[in-house]
């Protein structure tokens, strides 16, 4: 037992001060965590920024704000095509919670339910415009 009063007080202000890190351990941005779905469950497909992804899919670099279909050259479905809004987040976070009921169809086969990682990984997209 510590009897020494300002040992007593260097042991609590030591403990206080680990306290807040606990369990934060993995600390990281939205679009840290948003990054890290697009390469688990993205990149195989669609290219972004400087990242070689696959072809399979058109590049999604600055999707946010950008017309549905519009990537020159990709071969897109026409129900895409005749979508013909504009990749809002909102639009964004409908279709990939849900790519063929937003827009029945679609060729896109991925979803993603959890509703974070929709949200960091729209964080990301929208920080690659
Ligand atoms: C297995 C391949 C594949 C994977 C994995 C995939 N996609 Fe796609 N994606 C496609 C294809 C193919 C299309 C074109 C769909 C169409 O024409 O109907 C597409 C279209 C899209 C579009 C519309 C783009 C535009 O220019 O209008 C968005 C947005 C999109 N994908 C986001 C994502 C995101 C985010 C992920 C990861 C969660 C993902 N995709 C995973 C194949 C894929």
């Amino acid at each position: 037992m510590v009897t020494n009063p300002i040992v007593s007080a260097f042991i609590v202000v030591a403990a206080l001060a680990m306290f807040p890190r606990a369990g934060h351990a993995a600390d990281s941005t939205p679009i840290e965590r948003g990054s890290v779905v697009f390469q688990d469950e993205c990149l195989q497909c669609h290219q972004i920024g400087a990242e070689p992804g696959g072809i399979q899919g058109p590049s999604l670099t600055g999707v946010v704000g950008r017309k549905m279909a519009s990537v020159k050259g990709f071969a897109y479905s026409k129900v895409l095509m005749a979508k013909g809004q504009t990749w809002t987040k909102a639009n964004l976070d409908v279709y990939l919670k849900d790519p063929s009921a937003f827009i029945p169809g679609s060729e896109m086969p991925v979803s993603i339910g959890d509703d974070r990682d929709r949200a960091d990984l729209i964080a990301f997209l929208e920080a690659t415009k």
